[in-house]
């Protein structure tokens, strides 16, 4: 029996996904906290999350990630410990913490990673980054030492990741402002537009995740309340599936052709190992049915939906936690 504790965190923009080795679990929560009277955190995660769009007025509701980097030092401490507290209230002699990362970091922004971990019962803990594609490659089993090229696509909350692997390692990497969020704000404008009706975001992510689908039209609605803008009161209204997934198209639309000005710029051998092993697509915001369907049709080539969805990430650090001959891709955030 190991005495060692060992973690992998992914600490995404919209959720914050921790895997402990000794239950083999892996837990999920919004990366959220609620703040009372400026300094006081108050509530972390999906309890903060509960308080959305609810709260007095002496709180806030903060996030301590912007496009997948560390934006709020104090307030990503906060929700990572008690988070890892949640998982496992007891942590063994110099635990361990693998963390996802994006790529491209300074050395600052490694740094902030043993920052944030090394507090209280965990301030002997050991610290090692993975890049966050390396991550994902590892959970869809790609042969990283030997593929001639393959592309990942990985949309998110804030934003879509792409990386493209060849050569033994990540060569591109890209990262365009569209994700999950920017669904939900296209859904806001879009009803508020046609149905001059104004809902929380709250409720666009709701409709989002029932109503979306970019290849059929379920003829479904959904009703919701909001505000009447032309009276200024609270109403209900019935949304259609249809309305829902044209915002949501519009966006990806965007998405798509930033994926094709990327696909056009990479050296022809490696497009050519791209267009022959299929596109992989995986994120939280790749739950939306139909999406690899319409990829498929925008980008002219077979793109493969992972099974994984917003767990790829974390999959990926377990695999490397528990086969020792994958380690080599962590690296102490002074290393590099
Ligand atoms: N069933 C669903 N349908 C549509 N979108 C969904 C569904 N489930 C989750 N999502 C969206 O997935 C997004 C979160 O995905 P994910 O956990 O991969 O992002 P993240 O890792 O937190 O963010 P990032 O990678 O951008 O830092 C949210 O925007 C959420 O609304
Ligand atoms: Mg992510």
């Amino acid at each position: 029996m190991t005495l060692q504790h060992v973690f992998g965190v992914d600490l995404g923009t919209g959720t914050v996904k921790i895997y402990d080795q000794k239950n083999d679990s892996i837990s999920k929560e919004v990366n959220m906290v609620a703040v009372r009277n400026t300094d006081t955190v108050f509530a972390v995660g999906n309890e903060a999350y509960e308080m959305y769009e609810k709260i007095p007025e002496n709180m806030e509701i903060i996030s301590p990630m912007s496009n997948g980097r560390i934006s709020d030092v104090l307030m990503a401490e906060a929700v990572l410990h008690t988070l890892l507290f949640r998982t496992s209230t007891r942590v063994g002699y110099r635990p361990v913490i693998y963390f996802s990362v994006p790529m491209d970091m300074t050395e600052i922004e490694r740094r902030a990673y043993s920052t944030i971990a090394r507090k209280g019962r965990f301030r002997r803990c050991r610290v090692y980054l993975v890049e966050k594609p390396i991550a994902d490659a590892l959970a869809l089993n790609i042969p990283i030492h030997h593929t001639k090229g393959d592309m990942i696509i990985n949309i998110g909350d804030q934003s879509t990741e792409v990386a493209i692997i060849a050569d033994k390692r990540v060569i591109i990497s890209r990262m365009i402002p569209i994700g999950g969020r920017s669904f939900n704000e296209a859904i806001t404008q879009g009803i508020r537009k046609k149905n001059n009706f104004a809902i929380s975001d709250r409720t666009a992510n709701r409709l989002k995740v029932t109503l979306a689908n970019l290849t059929e039209d379920p003829a479904e609605g959904c009703k919701v309340s909001g505000i009447d803008l032309s009276s200024g009161l609270p109403r209900n209204g019935i949304i259609s599936s249809r309305n829902v997934s044209e915002c949501v198209q519009s966006e990806m639309l965007k998405v798509a052709i930033e994926l094709r000005k990327i696909l056009e710029r990479i050296p022809p051998q490696v497009r050519a190992g791209v267009l022959e092993n299929g596109i992989y697509l995986t994120g939280g915001s790749t739950r939306i049915p139909g999406i690899a369907e319409y990829l498929t049709r925008q980008l002219g080539c077979t793109v493969r939906l992972s099974k994984y969805y917003e767990l790829s990430t974390i999959c990926g650090l377990r695999e490397l936690i528990t086969h020792t001959e994958l380690q080599h891709w962590a690296y102490a955030p002074g290393r590099r």
